[in-house]
């Protein structure tokens, strides 16, 4: 997979050189390119924003850096067009399943807004080039799509055949089953006044499978309600019902 992420702060993207993604990058399952917006400015104080249409506080950013910016990363393969995904609170709400769907694309372009937001002309533009998915992390504000992108694309690029050592970690963690994860322990089994559930030290995998499984409903009942409303009781197994 290809990413690119224009921004007018680069440096802001500089995690994605850690870690798993940064192991990812060198080892080229991910090629991930950070573009300065300024550098497609023409302007001697290379000028991304100006004042609001309509009037209101802050600036609003000038639509030419952006296309001339979003015009020379987009790379179609084979007619498909490149995902633009622009960060915005009023976007839809990224979640896994997004993440594994834009997993499968051959490039992704992240186009970080600060201000106000970006010159809307530049959303109706694009979608000559590019299919546009604005989308929101959450429902509060944050001061531009920089975070946005690091959380994204960590949880794209975690996803992306090789990245993760051992595959079987994504299939039991939240939200891979529409439910979260159960709680683990490590040793030692008794620490301070806290003792490891025991049915976990007994050994019986039918039993801990069970109970690992009553767990997940356990906290996404009392944490996130609102996922266990959309999980579908058509797709509870035997061994659902006996852990309910
Ligand atoms: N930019 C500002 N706030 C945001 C949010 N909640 N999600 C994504 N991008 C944003």
């Amino acid at each position: 997979m290809r990413i690119d992420v224009v921004s007018i702060f680069p440096e802001y993207l500089a995690p994605l050189e850690l870690s798993l993604i940064g192991k990812a990058r060198q080892d080229g399952l991910l090629e991930l390119n950070v573009h300065d917006l300024r550098t497609f400015t023409t302007d001697k104080h290379r000028t991304v924003d100006d004042t609001p249409y309509g009037g209101g506080a802050g600036m609003v950013m000038k639509p030419e850096p952006w296309a001339q910016a979003l015009e020379s990363v987009a790379k179609p393969s084979e007619g498909a067009k490149p995902v633009l995904i622009v960060p915005s609170p009023a976007g839809e709400r990224f979640n896994q399943a997004l993440a594994y769907e834009l997993a499968e694309e051959e490039q992704l372009v992240f186009a970080c807004g600060r201000y106000e937001g970006i010159d809307e002309r530049v959303i109706e533009w694009a979608q000559e080039h590019f299919t546009v998915r604005p989308m929101s992390l959450g429902d509060y504000v944050l001061n531009g799509g920089e975070v946005a992108v690091l959380a994204m694309v960590e949880a794209i690029g975690r996803l992306l055949p090789g990245v993760v050592g051992n595959p079987e970690s994504l299939v039991e963690e939240s939200h891979s089953d529409g439910l979260l994860e159960y709680p683990v322990y490590t040793k030692p089994s008794a620490w301070r006044d806290y003792d490891v559930p025991a049915v976990l030290l007994s050994g019986n995998h039918g039993k801990i499978a069970q109970w690992r499984r009553h767990e997940q409903f356990r906290r996404t009942s009392e944490r996130r309600p609102d996922l266990l409303a959309e999980f579908d009781a058509g797709s509870l197994s035997r061994a659902d019902r006996n852990a309910l």
